[in-house]
């Protein structure tokens, strides 16, 4: 695993304090961080007000390495109370850094929902599950969850993840490794951009699991984009046997790339890792959960960014699988 230094960005105490008050003040009008347009709307002016020094540090992703830990928001370990159980017991547990992360996801682009995924919340909890340890999904634990492009098996996935650390004492690392480092022969490449493997939903999509509109649709792996190669990937959910050996070959020699390439981020409270979703597959280490209220937390928002052109064409006639992503700001 490569340990080559992640870009950090580093929120000013003012900006911090910015965004905490704007956060409290909307939270404080409608005493839930559960999205409602209303909620939404009120997100959209607050950002739109933020100050220069808050938006620059939301600035898009600049490099290569196609991501960058947002460093300076502040977490207080006995005020946000227990680690969740699961998703489904969260509520609003951890409310004003949900809405924390509605305002940054936003100045970053459109923040997206799916109805299928955590009741269609904006902001999802992400904490290990009794019962899902050996899942690939973010609920598991005691397995590593591969790297992969989040939603990979729909068109509408986010353009930007954003993970925000509330609480990780065994700093378990967050994996993350860019197209952009990998080395490939052209042959290889030539393979993979061509629409040979389907990518099929994940678990944490449980109506998406017995979808009858229409037959998986074969996708290409790597994509020629404006910048460089850009990947859709996610081995776990992939179903290798329907390529040629040769084409299994060079997806395998990818994933052993993606895997050289790799860095460990080890999240703090308040530090936010954004990944460009495009350039970059994530993933998590195994991890012993404890099941005691002290696990570890993040939160996630998934954001789409208006006019970036980095996807085949071809993507925009998938029916992807009956899920629909729905976005918080009308354009
Ligand atoms: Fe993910």
């Amino acid at each position: 695993m490569s340990s080559g230094a992640v870009p950090i960005r580093q929120l000013d105490a003012t900006s911090v304090g910015e965004l905490r008050q704007a956060a409290e003040e909307i939270l404080a009008e409608f005493g839930t961080s559960a999205t409602s347009p209303q909620l939404l709307a009120s997100v959209a002016e607050v950002a739109g007000n933020l100050s220069e020094p808050v938006r620059h540090e939301l600035r898009p992703v600049d490099t290569d390495d196609g991501l960058f830990v947002l460093r300076g928001l502040e977490v207080d370990d006995s005020g946000i109370g227990p680690t969740p159980s699961s998703w489904a017991t969260a509520g609003d547990s951890g409310a004003v850094h949900d809405i924390v992360m509605l305002l940054l996801a936003t100045l970053m682009g459109n923040p997206i929902a799916w109805e299928g995924q955590q009741d269609g919340r904006f902001v999802h909890n992400i904490v290990p599950a009794p019962g899902h340890e050996t899942a690939q999904t973010g609920a598991s634990s005691s397995v590593l969850l591969s790297p992969h492009t989040e939603d990979a098996f729909h068109p509408g996935r986010a353009h930007l993840l954003m993970l925000c650390c509330l609480r990780n004492h065994d700093n378990i690392a967050t994996t993350a490794a860019s197209i952009r480092h990998v080395q490939l022969s052209e042959a290889d490449v030539a393979l993979l951009t061509r629409p040979k493997l389907a990518i099929l939903p994940d678990d944490a999509y449980t109506e998406a699991q017995g979808f009858e509109g229409g037959e998986p649709a074969p996708v290409p792996t790597l994509f020629h984009a404006e910048g460089g190669l850009t990947l859709r990937f996610d081995p776990a959910y992939t179903p290798l046997d329907a390529a040629s050996p040769a084409h299994r070959a060079a997806y395998e020699r990818l994933e052993a790339e993606l895997a050289r390439v790799s860095r460990a981020v080890c999240l703090s409270p308040g530090e936010v890792l954004v990944v460009d979703n495009d350039l970059v597959v994530h993933g998590r280490v195994p991890f012993q959960a404890r099941y005691d209220g002290t696990d570890r937390w993040l939160k996630r928002a998934s954001v789409r960014v208006p006019e970036r052109r980095t996807r085949p064409l071809a993507e925009e006639d998938e029916h992807g699988y009956g899920q629909a992503a729905i976005e918080a700001h009308a354009a």
